[in-house]
């Protein structure tokens, strides 16, 4: 293995960015958890950063990092609560401030510090505590802060040991990116990862791993579990079976161009063709949870007949990606929607583990590991589609006439926004089947057909959205374009709702 950072995670929201801005430097990284001083040696880092934590360093069942890596002559990093550990292990003082930082905070920087080189004096910051530096330990210096915070970074130059009460990992932060940057160098790092590294210890990891074991992958045709797919063929080729459900909620040729796709590589492909059977299974239902879970279910109904006639399998591969790690951790309140993800089936499989290969990585560099495996640019740059399918984008009763209607609608929106160069500032953007009929006049004749609604949303997190501001020549193209080609609908409508209070999808 080549040069690393390690993390060390004290249970901050916004940890697993900290892995990502080092990795943007082309410095692989990991994050862990509760490691001993012996593991923590056994990776030989060239650099570690303590994270942020929800905890006070002073509570009695404080979680702190071994003190042992002070002595380990390696660059420290601590941030925020990593900060306030780094400052009470080496005897400094920290208590609660008379009042919290949260949110953004002009900071200012005191002197000159290695980490802050090329940084502004003056900037603005990411600011989330209630405890406090009061004293730095010995040997250290004060390097920012801020109006409620004399001990905003400290820092002990000659160890290499620098801490900051703030978040740099944040975008919020400035100039967070160069701080990043500044530790890397820090460290001396050579700045020789790349995604095609982590590729290739990838798949010789998970060779070594599962050595002539059998795997199984359900493939949706979305990016993670494609991506998660491929990367497992180039491990062990033929030992892996992709089962590829159709269920014939899929957009106009997606099947179709996954197929294509995963004729290219080495392992078992099954296609099962499961249309008719969806479809039978929602005729007359209307309520969007019940088709949710008719669809969810089935899929494991149709995925459970492949399974048991493959047999038993040691392995089973979920795309499993970084972003989900944190929603499944979080734990979840209200029931908006039952969300189906075709990663989630492994009751019913025999098998001895669960491998998730893309478990450390965001949604753009599980694209970025899907080039360096050679999937075409459609799939790999394939925006979010949901497990249910066009069956949450037929408002009321999926029957296979709407399923085509939709999927054409959509094709051609989905043509005219790339032709128009628009979808590179959009996270999400569809047509829908709205269950709303309406008149109209097509020649002399009077016509009495659905409306198709457009939309289209940017989004960092999906939790909430903005409607897109559409340049109109486009929405007007795909409006005509969608009324004269597709039969059954002579209205189109442009959804500027932002979510909440509507959410992305229909149902
Ligand atoms: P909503 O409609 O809840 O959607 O605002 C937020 C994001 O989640 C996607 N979505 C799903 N993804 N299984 C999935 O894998 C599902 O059942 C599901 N429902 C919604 C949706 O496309 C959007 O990106």
């Amino acid at each position: 293995m080549s040069e690393m950072i390690l993390v060390l995670d004290f249970g901050g929201q916004y940890n697993q960015l900290i892995a990502r801005r080092v990795r943007e430097n082309n410095v692989y990284c990991e994050v862990h958890t509760g490691l001993s001083i012996e593991k923590i040696r056994a990776l030989n880092p060239s650099g570690i950063i303590l994270t942020g934590g929800p905890q006070s360093v002073y509570a009695d069942n404080a979680f702190l990092p071994p003190i042992e890596i002070f002595s380990l002559n390696v660059p420290i990093l601590g941030i925020c609560y990593g900060a306030q550990a780094m400052a009470k292990i080496l005897g400094g003082e920290v208590k609660p401030a008379q009042t919290g930082e949260y949110g953004k905070t002009d900071v200012e920087l005191i002197g000159t510090s290695k980490l802050f080189a090329n940084v502004e004096k003056k900037s603005v910051t990411w600011m989330s505590h209630t405890d406090r530096i009061f004293s730095v330990p010995e040997s250290f210096s004060v390097t920012a802060s801020t109006k409620n915070c004399p001990v905003a970074a400290m820092e002990n130059p000659a160890k290499n040991f620098y801490a900051v009460q703030f978040h740099p990992e944040v975008v919020h932060t400035v100039e967070g990116k160069k701080i990043f940057a500044n530790f890397v160098d820090i460290c001396g790092c050579k700045r020789n990862w790349r995604m095609s590294s982590f590729v290739a210890e990838s798949v010789k990891n998970l060779r070594e791993k599962i050595g002539g074991g059998k795997v199984l992958c359900a493939l949706s045709g979305g990016v993670d579990s494609s991506v998660a797919a491929v990367l497992l063929s180039k491990a062990v080729g033929k030992n892996l079976t992709c089962v590829f459900v159709d269920h014939g909620l899929l957009r106009k040729n997606e099947a179709a161009e996954v197929e294509a796709a995963f004729k290219n590589y080495d392992l078992n492909f099954v296609k099962i063709d499961a249309g008719e059977r969806f479809l039978s299974k929602l005729r007359g239902v209307t309520e969007p949870e019940r088709k949710r879970k008719i669809i969810g279910e089935e899929f494991i109904r149709v995925f459970e007949d492949v399974a048991k006639k493959i047999g038993a399998v040691d392995y089973l591969v979920q795309g499993t990606i970084y972003p989900d790690v944190i929603e499944s951790g979080l734990g979840k309140s209200a029931v908006i929607k039952s969300h189906h993800n075709v990663g989630g089936l492994p009751d019913f499989v025999d098998f001895k583990e669960i491998v998730e290969p893309l478990r450390l990585l965001f949604k753009d560099e599980v694209r970025q590991a899907g080039r360096e495996l050679g999937l075409p640019e459609n799939l790999v740059s394939r925006q979010p589609f949901p497990g249910p399918g066009l069956g949450i984008r037929i408002i009321g009763e999926v029957t296979a006439d709407k399923v085509a209607i939709v999927q054409d609608a959509d094709a051609i929106y989905r043509e005219e926004i790339f032709k128009a160069g628009v979808d590179k500032n959009l996270s999400q953007y569809f047509a829908a089947l709205t269950n709303m009929r309406s008149v109209g006049v097509m020649g002399d004749g009077r016509t009495y057909d659905f409306a198709i609604a457009l939309r289209a949303v940017q989004t960092d997190d999906f939790m909430t959205a903005e409607a897109a501001q559409l340049p109109w020549d486009v929405l007007s193209r795909a409006a005509n374009r969608i009324v004269n080609e597709v039969k059954g609908v002579n209205r189109v409508l442009y959804d500027c709702t932002t979510k909440p209070p509507a959410t992305i999808e229909f149902e």
